[in-house]
């Protein structure tokens, strides 16, 4: 149990709640959904498979597991597109998790919901009246982003991360709970048909290279994978944990929450008419949860529940991705773990504050079309995490030691596996061949 918790502590957060609604929303609902599935169960899997394997046998993380495994070979230098990818994402999503604790803690003040309840219209246009102060300005997310670092160094340094995985064993079952709550919400307000049927029947025409390229994206940011956070968790997992359970339980778990979350965002989408104010993909959800919770009996009581829950999700999921430069840090540099944090987190910070400005003053400035905040998120999510997991998949399924990819999977050969070979198969030749055409075509 703990090894499923942990590992899907790392995965289940602002991708599923936030980065997923609004890449569905960018690339036509429910053709997005159905890529996404189809990337997560065809290509997910192994992929988790083949960091999961690589961990436990290697016992290290991602720089360690090839300094052991090939010495002298140039293999590791995976672990610096490890590096750069973990600083871009905390570049980025530091920031959202700042408005999650900014959102938490306008709730706790009553500060959010002020002036509204007169009626649907009037309670939308505070709540976005909100978002500029909360989101679109200088200041305050600027505030919150810094306080969330600083959260962030406190419990890397302090080491209590078992403390906070201790906690979210509580919080992430309750997290199912509420969004299921929130469901039922939704699903039977006024308008939801219109939503759900945008959600969920796909339109085939609207599918292009760079949906195909946006729904790898997101599977390999929901499930964590491609820059050895999961080499990491899994080089801690007992010998008997049976690896394929692991990575399908994480991974389908994953998609549950991503799923829900769809029902409610969409069909309230369409129920409170928020369509037609060209609404940003980025602040969606925190566009939308707010008007759904004012709707509901006991306002206050939801919106602080739901948002200390995503609070807490973020946070294992920050954890996770900083820990991957620390180790490192400690290992190769050897210094001591507090240096190891700063020196990790200070150039995370500077990409921080430019993100979090870029909603604000620098909203106009863009490279290539896009502000700071999407260009960190557009290479390390469709670019670098891809290239990090094919060389990965590569290494595992042609230049690994022969026995260790069938050892790992069957714990050395005492447990079943119907589908070995087929796991297999996709680890050599589907995967790396699927990876490879889509990264090709995103750079054509
Ligand atoms: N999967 C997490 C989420 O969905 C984010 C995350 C944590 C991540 N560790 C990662 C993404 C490593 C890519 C790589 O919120």
């Amino acid at each position: 149990m703990g090894v499923i918790a942990a590992t899907l502590g790392s995965a289940v957060g602002l991708g599923n709640v936030w980065r997923f609604p609004a890449e569905a929303q960018a690339n036509g609902g429910a053709a997005f959904l159905l890529l996404y599935i189809a990337c997560v169960i065809i290509l997910g899997v192994p992929m988790m498979l083949v960091e999961m394997t690589l961990g436990r046998h290697g016992r290290s993380d991602v720089v360690g597991v090839f300094k052991k495994l090939e010495p002298g070979k140039p293999w590791w230098g995976v672990g610096a597109l490890a590096i750069l990818a973990s600083l871009l994402i905390t570049g980025f999503y530091m920031v959202v998790e700042g408005w999650t604790a900014e959102y938490l803690w306008n709730s706790i003040t009553g500060a959010l919901y002020e002036g509204t309840g007169e009626s649907v219209a009037q309670t939308d246009a505070v709540l976005k009246a909100r978002m500029g102060e909360y989101i679109n300005s200088d200041f305050s997310p600027l505030i919150f982003t810094l306080v969330v670092f600083m959260i962030n160094v406190g419990i890397l340094i302090g080491g209590v991360q078992k403390g906070i995985e201790r906690v979210s064993n509580i919080l992430m079952p309750m997290f199912f709970v509420v969004l299921a709550i929130l469901c039922c919400m939704t699903l039977s307000l006024d308008g939801a048909g219109e939503g759900l049927r945008w959600f969920l029947s796909p339109d085939f025409s609207l599918i292009t290279w760079d949906t195909v390229v946006n729904a790898l994206g997101q599977t390999f940011f929901s499930l964590s994978i491609g820059m050895g956070c999961i080499v990491t968790y899994a080089s801690y997992y007992p010998d008997n944990t049976r690896l394929t359970g692991t990575a399908v339980i994480v991974a389908m778990m994953s998609l549950l929450v991503a799923l829900m979350v769809g029902c409610v965002i969409f069909p309230s989408v369409t129920h409170f008419g928020l369509t037609d104010h060209g609404l940003a993909g980025s602040t969606l959800v925190f566009r939308t949860l707010p008007n759904v919770f004012s709707m509901m009996p006991g306002t206050t009581f939801w919106s602080i529940l739901f948002f200390t829950l995503l609070f807490v999700a973020a946070l294992t999921s920050t954890v996770s991705m900083v820990e991957v430069t620390v180790a490192f840090m400690q290992e190769r540099l050897k210094v001591s773990r507090a240096k190891a944090v700063v020196l990790t987190v200070v150039p995370m910070i500077v990409l921080g504050i430019f993100s979090s400005l870029s909603f604000g003053s620098l909203s106009d400035f863009t490279i290539a079309g896009k502000t700071f905040f999407d260009l960190l998120d557009f290479i390390a999510t469709n670019l670098l995490l891809p290239l990090g997991g094919i060389i990965l998949c590569i290494y595992v399924g042609w230049f690994a030691p022969k026995t260790m990819l069938r050892e790992q999977l069957t714990n050395h050969g005492r447990t079943r596996l119907l589908l070995l070979n087929a796991i297999v198969f996709i680890i050599r030749y589907v995967a790396p061949l699927l990876i490879g055409v889509i990264m090709v075509f995103t750079f054509i």
